[in-house]
């Protein structure tokens, strides 16, 4: 609801011109600081999506860590991170996927998930949407479902939205800025 939106807002501060100017940048760390708000992200999430037949959520290196690990435990499921490359110990997969300046890649666990798997993706922030969309072609060259992307903040002005529905991903939000 409304209250409850207002309190996330409050806590999320925006550092103006980070990190390069024009950029409004949404830091969660002052969220992260504030246990009330914290706690109250991951109960909002837990009601988004208990009871749906998740067997997995996926975060990404490094702020979904911070809100995808919470949740899986909430949810009583694995929590399995991507990351960006050579920080994985077992075989993995690749996925090259471009950001506002150049190129980055991501990486799984190839014995992570299953065609069995229901996975559920949590990230601090949908911009782009290019992050998630590396992560669903991860998820989804391991065989495993993936429809359902969750994120505390969406910018929708940036397009993420559209690009998830075109692979066939939901995206949901706690809140969004303008
Ligand atoms: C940020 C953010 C999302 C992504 C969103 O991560 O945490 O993962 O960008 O942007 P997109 O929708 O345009 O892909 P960043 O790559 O800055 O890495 P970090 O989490 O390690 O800070
Ligand atoms: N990642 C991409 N755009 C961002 C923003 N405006 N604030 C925080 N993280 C971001």
């Amino acid at each position: 609801n409304q209250i409850q939106q207002q309190q996330l807002i409050d806590a999320i501060h925006t550092i103006p011109d980070y990190p390069v100017k024009g950029i409004m940048f949404r830091d969660v760390t002052s969220l992260l600081e504030n246990p009330q708000a914290f706690a109250l992200t991951i109960e909002l999430l837990v009601q988004a999506y208990k009871d749906k037949g998740f067997t997995k959520v996926v975060g990404t290196e490094a702020r979904g860590f911070l809100f995808g690990a919470p949740l899986a435990l909430a949810l009583n499921i694995g929590f399995i991170p991507v990351r960006k490359p050579g920080k994985l110990p077992r075989d993995t997969h690749s996925q090259a996927y471009t950001l506002e300046y150049g190129e980055d890649i991501l990486e799984i666990h190839q014995d992570a998930l299953t065609e069995n798997d229901k996975v559920l993706i949590i990230d601090d922030l949908l911009a782009t949407g290019g992050t998630i969309e590396a992560t669903t072609k991860l998820i989804r060259r391991l065989g495993a479902e993936v429809s359902d992307a969750g994120f505390v903040i969406s910018l929708p002005d940036l397009g993420g939205e559209k690009r998830l529905t075109a692979l066939n991903i939901t995206p949901y939000s706690l809140i969004q800025y303008q």
